[in-house]
This record gives C-alpha cells, sequence and structure tokens, in this order.
C-alpha cells in the first residue's frame, strides 16, 4: 500500500494523500525498486495490494501489464482513480479481498508492515487466493530494527513524561520470521533479504516532526492533541546529534524484500 492507505493503518492513521504524495513521496519513489523486483511482463495482470495513491499501479501498468490497485483507504483510492482515470482502483481490505479473476502476481510496497502479526495469515492467505497456481507475491516491508532508533526516542520521552508507551506499532519481522510464515501458507520463497536502507526525510528541520505526524498515530495515541508538538519536540532533542545532517533528517529504515511462489 504504497505504503498505508489500507487495513489497520486506517484503523490508527487518518490518511491525508495529499501529504503522502508531497512530504512523504520516497515511500513509492523508492518503490521503483520493488517494481524492477517484480519485473512485470506485458501479458500479466498484477494485485497491488495497498497501492495508496497509484502511482506504483501505474508505473506497472507501464510496463504493459493489466494493473489493479488495492486499498482500504477511501481517500486514498479516491486520489489514485482521479490521478490515472483508465486504470482500476478497487477498495477493499487486504486481509479479506476478493477481486475478480486471478493474478500471475501479486505486489506490496511499504504496506503489510501496518498490518497486525495476527493478522498476517489472513493477508498472506488472500494472496494465495488471488494467485494463479505458480504466481508469485512480491513485496517490500519494514524489516526487523526499521526506525528502530527513533521508536526508542518516543518510547524513553513517553516513559520520561509519564506517559503510556506504545504496544508493537508495526509488523517488522526478520527474514527467517517472514520467510517461515510464508511457507507455512503454501508459499516457496525464491528471494528475501534484509536492507538497511537509512532515508532522507523531506521537509528539511521539520523532517522528523512531519514524519512523526504523518505516521505516528500509532506511536503517539496515548498523547493529548495539546502536548503533542512538545513530545516530537523532546524527540528531536534526543535525536539531533544522530540523525540529523546539515538540517536534514534520516531515518534509520530496514526493509524487508522478498519473493515467493505459490507452490
Ligand atoms: C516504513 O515504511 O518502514 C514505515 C513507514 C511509516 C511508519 C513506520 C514504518
Amino acid at each position: 500500500m504504497t505504503a498505508p492507505g489500507d487495513d489497520a493503518a486506517s484503523e490508527a492513521n487518518d490518511w491525508d494523500s495529499a501529504a503522502y504524495d508531497g512530504s512523504h513521496s520516497f515511500v513509492y519513489e523508492y518503490g521503483s525498486d520493488v517494481v524492477e523486483l517484480l519485473d512485470p511482463q506485458p501479458d500479466e495482470r498484477i494485485l497491488d495490494l495497498g497501492c495508496g495513491t497509484g502511482h506504483l499501479t501505474d508505473r506497472i501498468a507501464n510496463a504493459g501489464a493489466e494493473a489493479v490497485g488495492l486499498d482500504r483507504s477511501a481517500e486514498m483510492i479516491e486520489t489514485a482513480r482521479a490521478a490515472y482515470p483508465e486504470r482500476e482502483f478497487v477498495r477493499a481490505d487486504a486481509r479479506d479481498f476478493d477481486v475478480a479473476g486471478s493474478f500471475d502476481a501479486v505486489f506490496s510496497n511499504a504496506a503489510l508492515h501496518w498490518i497486525d502479526a495476527a493478522d498476517q495469515a489472513a493477508v498472506t492467505d488472500a494472496v494465495a487466493d488471488a494467485l494463479e497456481p505458480g504466481g508469485r507475491f512480491v513485496a517490500e516491508l519494514g524489516g526487523a530494527g526499521n526506525v528502530d532508533t527513533i521508536v526508542d526516542a518516543i518510547e524513553t520521552e513517553l516513559d520520561e513524561r509519564g506517559d503510556e508507551p506504545p504496544a508493537d506499532p508495526w509488523y517488522f519481522p526478520t527474514v527467517g520470521e517472514h520467510a517461515t510464515h510464508l511457507e507455512s501458507r503454501g508459499f516457496e520463497v525464491r528471494y528475501a533479504r534484509l536492507i538497511d536502507r537509512p532515508t532522507e526525510l523531506d521537509e528539511g528541520e521539520d523532517g522528523l516532526a512531519a514524519w512523526i505526524e504523518m505516521f505516528g498515530d500509532r506511536l503517539l495515541g496515548s498523547v493529548p492533541a495539546a502536548e503533542r508538538d512538545a513530545v516530537i519536540a523532546g524527540v528531536e532533542d534526543r535525536l539531533r546529534d544522530d540523525l540529523c545532517e546539515d538540517g536534514t533528517w534520516i531515518a534509520d529504515y530496514r526493509r524487508l524484500r522478498f519473493v515467493a511462489a505459490l507452490g
């Protein structure tokens, strides 16, 4: 989904598709590498699971494939349809979807980590049901250790204020955990890799605050709205030496990429 846009995500975050496309465009820009891993072919039908504002669905379709974007967020789907009226977008939940016809591949960028660990089996089973026998599931999500430095600083800040720390806000598995999960649902894992990808945030000095405001509802859920700016300022102070270089914030992203074939 290009990231968010879907599933549990929209239960905890109200997706602002304009901010998502504007200040956080790196999410789908980095997704181009995952499209390369997908290697879409002209005669294929491909589902983009958690398509967000649809940029990668369009990129897949530009390779000649028939691409369908799916996202749970009504705002994301509306924005995607307006931007790419010639493409097909479906509003549905990744944990329980039924799109007509079958697919040669299911693709997903920066979306699966928004879905709780307990719901991953439902997603993977829905993907398996949507695929032709031998079809492939190609995805990138946050991997183990993703944004740990930021999460740790927020937890410390909340702890010192006496606020409740968040419980496991995202699903960031190790290669072993996720490969084992895929195998247990009938997939053969052909490729899986954990990649350190320090990621420059847009908006200069305001980059970390903008990132936390866009993605961090799950982290700051216990903080009253009127106190959030103070918490974010405290987090910035904690992280400036480690994550800010010449006025640009660099988030400690780690990605898990995989290609798995349905047995
Ligand atoms: C990610 O893409 O890794 C990510 C985005 C928002 C929050 C957490 C992780």
